[in-house]
């Protein structure tokens, strides 16, 4: 957007969505947020709240009017339904910038998880839409680590996985990228790659978030079947578990990128400052 418009954002109430929605306002943006439960919605002032849901395309269109570019996520593990939804965007606003995952290969006939089958899906829907696109393909987000937190006080982690390396990224770095994505024209027709400053196993991120919040812990290596059963018990949804586990070990070291620091001028947040960022979930 050459001049400041309105945006949209979609997903304001998750990780990434929130930050959006407060760096869009910092940067002096009219913001609309459309949600599921305007009521339940915490926003700042002067953001829009208008009621719509992705299941449900024909109520998105309120939310839409007099949008010039969009912030999408995809909330659901299968695809269905994103034709119409780009549908309805596309009837009202210029751009959209879609949060996918680094791991997606468009060059592969079938995704080596279902979580990249979806995103593959949402991103050859998105760029079939004829608008200006932009899709951020971040890694691991720091906010996984969030499992860990009720549990903290323990001062036992007990994870599987433990050796995988990540390149763990703060969500307010997806969302400084985002920012610059739905206002700036420098992205257009791109796929960034956006990683932390840093690759950590699991246990070192564990770590650092102790070392960080001055609560150490001590990580304990599990298997993935008592992983899964974890997961269920804190209440992931059984799809979610499933789609999950069968992505484990997609990568066996996510790299470090500079597109972070490339796009937004500041250099990515660490998983410490990450943890103070969140104490409060830990404590
Ligand atoms: N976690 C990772 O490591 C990682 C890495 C790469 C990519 N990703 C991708 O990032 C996305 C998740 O982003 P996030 O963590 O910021 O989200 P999140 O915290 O999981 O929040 C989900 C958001 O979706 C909204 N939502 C759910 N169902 C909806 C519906 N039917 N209509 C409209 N809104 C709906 C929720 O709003 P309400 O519930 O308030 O309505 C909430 O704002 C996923 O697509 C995931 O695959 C994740």
């Amino acid at each position: 957007m050459t001049q400041l418009g309105r945006i949209l954002v979609i997903g304001a109430t998750g990780h990434v969505g929130r930050h959006v929605v407060a760096q869009a306002v910092g940067a002096g943006v009219k913001v609309r947020v459309m949600v599921r439960d305007p009521g339940k919605a915490l926003v700042p002032p002067g953001v829009d709240v208008v009621r719509g849901d992705l299941a449900d395309p024909a109520s998105m269109e309120a939310s839409l009017l007099h949008v010039d570019a969009v912030f999408l996520m995809w909330p659901f593990l299968t695809g269905d339904g994103a034709t119409e939804v780009l549908d309805v965007i596309k009837r009202h606003a210029a751009r959209v910038v879609y949060l996918s995952a680094a791991g997606v290969d468009l060059d592969l006939d079938r995704q080596r998880n279902p979580i990249f089958e979806f995103h593959a899906a949402l991103e050859r829907a998105v760029t079939a839409t004829g608008l200006e696109w932009v899709i951020l393909r971040p890694y691991s987000f720091a906010s996984n680590n969030l499992g860990w937190a009720a549990r903290w006080r323990t001062g036992v982690v007990r994870a599987a996985g433990g050796a995988e390396v990540r390149s763990v990224i703060h969500e307010a770095d997806i969302a400084a990228v985002a920012v610059r994505a739905l206002l700036d024209d420098g992205l257009i027709g791109t796929r960034p790659e956006l990683s932390g400053p840093e690759a950590l196993t699991t246990e070192e991120q564990a770590v650092a978030i102790g070392e960080a919040l001055g609560l150490p812990v001590r990580f304990e290596e599990i298997g993935q079947a008592e992983a899964r059963e974890q997961a269920v018990a804190a209440g992931y949804p059984d799809d979610l578990v499933e789609a999950l586990f069968d992505g484990a070990g997609t990568f066996a070291v996510q790299p470090v990128t500079s597109r972070v620091e490339e796009i937004t001028g500041q250099a990515p947040r660490s998983i410490r400052q990450w943890a103070l960022d969140h104490a409060e979930a830990f404590r």
